[in-house]
Order: structure tokens, then C-alpha cells, then sequence
């Protein structure tokens, strides 16, 4: 048994959906979470940038002494995760992946959406990945860059979001999709307003869930859950101060922790 906590981070508030999941999956797991709110976005950043960034969260999340380290931020886990696994001698979980997984197990039609931020849908490492695995599959992104700051507004489901929602998705839903992935941690907060504007017959795509599965998995056969009681210890740093932050935490996803704010440019 291992109690060490496991290091999330994301640009801000988005990875808290994987923090969720995190909590349901393994409930007795010590968590470390840093959301880089100083320097968000990151999805319109270039990939140099990113891999930065990333390289010193993962430095500060080694500081605290934790086990693993999820990247839950789609734009760093399709930039950046072979430059931070080359980089760190820590066991390194991306997004990427386990949302690949899903949309081939939920995919019918074998015609998939993939939105995510500017920095996602650049990397192309949806399509290359869902194809390498199956090349009869049609891949169809689109870049959402407003989701992002909406979500971290907190204007999750409200006019301006449902038009936001429209303009972009209307074209995926005219390719005749049946499965869309959420290819950015922030979106799982605007669901609703999503779901509702590509209809029913969609079938939304989180890879938080299998994420925290396949965490869980890889620590489980080595013996490195945390086998005590007690529920698990949350730690949250941010860059900087929001109170999105603290919004999201409690209202969205009912956690009622405080974050504590660290200079990242020391790391
Ligand atoms: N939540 C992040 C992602 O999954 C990044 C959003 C952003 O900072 O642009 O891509």
C-alpha cells in the first residue's frame, strides 16, 4: 500500500472534472491538485509554451511528494506528455487515451466528434490515435476555444453558451456523428448545454471516468492504492487567485475546499 497522494493538474478549473471521477473511482486516494489560473488558457498556446508550463507543474506536484501524475488537461496530454515521460521519473497519465478508448467503445456509426481547444485539434492526436486503432473510423474535430473561459465563468448553461454551443457544434452534428468527445476537461461543465444542442441521438464522450479506471488499474497491480479508511485528503493550489475556483469546487462538482496560491515560476 501506498498513501502518497496523486498529482492532477490543468490550466484551472477543468481538471476538477477528473478530480470527480478521481474521488468516485478511489475514494480513499490522497489527492494534490494545481490548476495553473495565473497562465490559463493554454489551448491557444503553442506547444513550446505548453510543454513549460507543464514540465513546472510537474515539478511542483513532485514537491508534494506524489505517487503518479495525471495530466488532466487535454492540451498538455496531446502536446506535451512523451516530453514530460522523457523528462520525469514518475509514473504519467494523460487524457488522450482512455477518451480515445471510450468514443471506440461508443461509436456505432464509426463517425466521431472530436472538440477540444485550438492547441487539441492542432496536435491531431485524436484522429491519429482513434485511426491507428481503427482505420475505417471517420474523425471529425472542431476547435471551441470560448468553452473554456465560459466554463471558468461559470456561464455554463445560459443564452450566451447555447450560442456559443450552436456556432460551433451545428457543423458536427451535420457530418452525422453519433459519438462526441469532450476533448477538454473544461467541458464536462458546459454538458448539459452541449448535449442539448447536438440532441440525444449524440453520444457525449468524458474521458475522466476511464482515466481514473486505468490510474486505478496501473496502482492496483502494484500495490500502491491507499488501503486506509479514511477518505482521502484534497490539496488545491492555484497560480493565482479566482473565485471560479471556489464557484466550481462547490456549486458544480460539491467539493467546499479552499485553494492555497503558489509562485509555479519558482518550479
Ligand atoms: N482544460 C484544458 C484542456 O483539457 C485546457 C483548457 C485551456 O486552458 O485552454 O485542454
Amino acid at each position: 500500500m501506498d498513501t502518497r497522494p496523486i498529482g492532477v493538474f490543468d490550466s484551472g478549473v477543468g481538471g476538477l472534472t477528473v478530480v470527480k471521477q478521481i474521488m468516485k473511482v478511489m475514494p480513499h486516494e490522497n489527492i494534490v491538485y494545481f490548476g495553473d489560473t495565473a497562465r490559463v488558457p493554454y489551448g491557444t498556446k503553442s506547444k513550446e509554451a505548453v510543454t513549460k508550463y507543464s514540465k513546472q507543474n510537474v515539478r511542483f506536484l513532485l514537491s508534494k511528494g506524489v505517487k503518479a501524475i495525471i495530466v488532466a488537461c487535454n492540451t498538455a496530454s496531446s502536446n506535451s506528455i512523451d516530453a514530460l515521460r522523457d523528462t520525469f521519473d514518475v509514473p504519467i497519465f494523460g487524457v488522450v487515451v482512455p477518451g480515445v478508448e471510450e468514443a471506440l467503445l461508443s461509436t456505432k456509426n464509426k463517425k466521431i466528434g472530436v472538440i477540444g481547444t485550438p492547441g487539441t485539434v492542432r496536435s491531431g492526436a485524436y484522429e491519429k490515435m482513434i485511426c491507428e486503432k481503427d482505420g475505417e473510423m471517420q474523425v471529425f474535430t472542431k476547435a471551441c476555444p470560448l468553452f473554456v473561459p465560459l466554463a471558468e465563468e461559470g456561464w455554463t448553461d445560459n443564452e450566451v453558451s447555447r450560442q456559443a454551443a450552436k456556432r460551433y457544434l451545428d457543423e458536427l452534428v451535420e457530418k452525422g456523428i453519433d459519438s462526441l468527445v469532450l476533448g477538454c476537461t473544461h467541458y464536462p461543465l458546459l454538458k448539459r448545454c452541449i448535449g442539448t444542442t447536438v440532441g440525444d441521438a449524440i453520444k457525449l464522450v468524458d474521458p475522466a471516468k476511464a482515466t481514473a479506471l486505468r490510474v486505478m488499474h496501473f496502482l492496483g497491480e502494484r500495490n500502491q492504492l491507499n488501503q486506509e479508511d479514511a477518505e482521502g485528503k484534497k490539496q488545491f493550489y492555484l497560480s493565482d487567485s479566482t473565485d471560479t475556483f471556489q464557484f466550481v469546487c462547490e456549486k458544480a462538482l460539491k467539493f467546499p475546499y479552499q485553494p492555497q496560491i503558489i509562485d509555479i515560476e519558482r518550479y
